[in-house]
């Protein structure tokens, strides 16, 4: 068996394990900031958003010995043409710590990068803010999201300028392949 992470684009044949995956996720890592009800409540969002994976190859998925252990990706917003959205980052419970997360949101980052973005937003859990803030990121401001008709969940707009590819890119005479 192939012991390291590979990453690659998502495909549909991918979408079902990739919202268990979330689902999993959520309900061990989640569940301490949110409490069993609100963190079952966003679990289950994940199978109504699955398909958005398959957008333009934008989200990737990391996989372990054959099995998906990550996802993430990023989304264009709709009326910024620098902005980037950090979007549906979730690492199996049992690779939590190695490195994946970090990983996926460096090539996500770098897919924005490349399409022209050079601003990074993600609307963070609050589980995930040490996280993203380890990454660069920084609060903006707190917010609810009203995940059904009775469950609001806190979050964080968490942001962060595309500065580091900025210089990367500079140092090797490019500025739209940061590598
Ligand atoms: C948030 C999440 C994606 C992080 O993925 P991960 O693969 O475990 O993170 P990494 O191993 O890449 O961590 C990178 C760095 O972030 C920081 N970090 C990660 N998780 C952390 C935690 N729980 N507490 C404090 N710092 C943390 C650390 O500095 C870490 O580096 P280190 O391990 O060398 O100390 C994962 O915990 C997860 O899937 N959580 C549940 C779903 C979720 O909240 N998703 C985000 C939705 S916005």
């Amino acid at each position: 068996m192939d012991f390291s992470v590979v990453v690659r684009p998502v495909t549909a044949a991918d979408v079902d394990a990739l919202a268990a995956l979330q689902e999993a996720s959520i309900m061990r890592l989640g569940i301490a900031c949110y409490g069993e009800a609100k963190a079952r409540a966003w679990a289950r969002v994940g199978h109504q958003f699955k398909h958005v994976l398959l957008e333009d190859g934008r989200f990737l998925l990391a996989e372990w010995g054959g099995r998906p252990v990550g996802v993430g990706g990023w989304s264009p917003d709709s009326l910024e043409a620098k902005l980037a959205w950090i979007r549906y980052l979730f690492v199996a419970p049992d690779h939590a710590r190695q490195g994946i997360g970090r990983r996926l949101v460096a090539a996500a980052e770098r897919g924005a990068y490349s399409a022209g973005r050079r601003r990074f937003e993600v609307w963070s859990s609050l589980n995930a803010e040490p996280f993203y803030a380890a990454l660069g990121y920084r609060r903006l401001r707190v917010a609810r999201w009203p995940v059904t008709a009775a469950v609001e969940l806190d979050y964080v707009l968490m942001g962060k300028p595309a500065t580091a590819l900025e210089s990367r890119a500079r140092s090797r005479g490019s500025s739209l392949s940061p590598g």
